[in-house]
């Protein structure tokens, strides 16, 4: 039979010799694991005579459970002590300039999509989109300017095989036959996209970023389009005074077209926007012709509609003051950390779109 007293003396001085938690487990196991002290204690019960048995076993079970106790007792203490050391030794000074934090900006030609989307969307316009890579047909014939139509000359096309079927779209408007082929009208779409054409120099780039318009219903006539583009042009030069006026013109998918002047002077070598009595021509604009919704199975009779193109990177350059347009595609990380714009100034119609 074991000796109790025996039993709690070996058990106090283990307990008192702990120190970290591994000391810890292999006293554990070695009064409780399979083979330990007590556990063997235990299994012996069975061989005691039964006079003595019942008092020997609470006697064991109190020991045990005092020493249960004790453990765990230890096992925070431990692990308190650990916190305390680790906090004492991993010191963090937040009094430490932080770290450099180079941010990124927001490229003019993105912020003024951004502004146009966000004012065309308050009139009920919703955003197109066609693929850079476009057929002659939907950018040309489908438009009404079929093949040795002076116009198609003017467009400086890059075509993309020998026979001149495929080619990188010049302007926006073949997206207008895309969406009159999918969509039934009414329609009312504006088409921010990238556009190419062979010129270079300081308003011309090989790559520049074109605004199409759309408003097919019924009963849709010019008047309906100047109110829209005037509503347009003074939210984005954010000028109610702006002045604006229309010039006839020719372009072969309107009937009849024009063109939109809008007033400027120059002040200290600076143009400012909406004052002033000089004219600046902004974009192209006219009633669909006939003959392109012929060609997309549109009645004429029943729906007429307004179209318009406009180009994003010059509204960018005259409203934010940039002279050369060459330098919108440089990559210069110097340039877009002066002209870009914060990611967190997102235009929006009720907090205003630059400011
Ligand atoms: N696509 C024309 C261009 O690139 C711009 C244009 C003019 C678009 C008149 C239109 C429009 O939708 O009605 O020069």
């Amino acid at each position: 039979m074991i000796d109790l007293a025996q039993l709690q003396d070996q058990i106090k001085s283990k307990l008192s010799g702990i120190e970290n938690q591994s000391e810890l487990e292999n006293t554990k196991s070695f009064f409780l694991g399979k083979k330990g002290l007590i556990t063997l204690a235990f299994k012996g019960l069975g061989t005691l005579d039964p006079s003595i048995r019942k008092e020997q076993a609470s006697k064991l079970n109190v020991i045990k459970s005092q020493l249960i106790d004790k453990l765990n007792m230890l096992q925070q203490e431990i692990a308190s002590k650990e916190i305390n050391k680790n906090l004492n030794t991993e010191k963090l000074d937040i009094t430490l300039p932080a770290k450099k934090i180079i941010k990124g900006k927001i490229h003019p030609v993105s912020q003024v999509i951004d502004e146009l989307t966000s004012i065309f969307s308050e009139i009920g316009f919703s955003v197109a989109e066609g693929p850079d890579i476009e057929n002659e047909y939907n950018n040309f014939t489908a438009l009404n300017t079929p093949e040795h139509h002076p116009a198609r000359d003017m467009h400086d096309t890059f075509y993309l095989d020998k026979d001149k079927k495929t080619l990188l779209r010049t302007h926006t408007s073949p997206v207008q036959i895309r969406t009159m082929l999918k969509q039934k009208p009414p329609i009312k779409i504006i088409v921010p996209g990238r556009t190419y054409r062979c010129d270079s120099d300081m308003t011309h780039t090989p790559m520049f970023h074109q605004l199409e318009g759309l408003y097919l219903d019924k009963n849709i006539n010019m008047g309906d389009l100047k109110g829209c583009l005037e509503y347009f042009l003074k939210r984005f030069f954010e000028n109610d005074k702006l002045k604006m006026r229309l010039r006839p013109s020719h372009f072969p998918f309107t009937e009849p077209s024009a063109e939109v002047d809008i007033s400027y002077k120059i002040d200290n070598n600076k143009i400012i926007v909406g004052e002033g009595d000089r004219w600046l021509e902004v974009l192209g604009c006219g009633m669909v012709h006939p003959n392109v919704l012929k060609n997309v199975k549109i009645d004429s009779n029943k729906f007429q509609g307004y179209a318009f193109g406009v180009g994003i990177d010059r509204l960018a350059m005259l409203k934010y003051g940039i002279t050369d347009l060459r330098s919108f595609f440089e990559g210069d990380v110097r340039w877009i950390d002066h002209y870009g714009f914060d990611s967190n100034d997102v235009p929006t119609n009720y907090r205003g779109l630059s400011k």
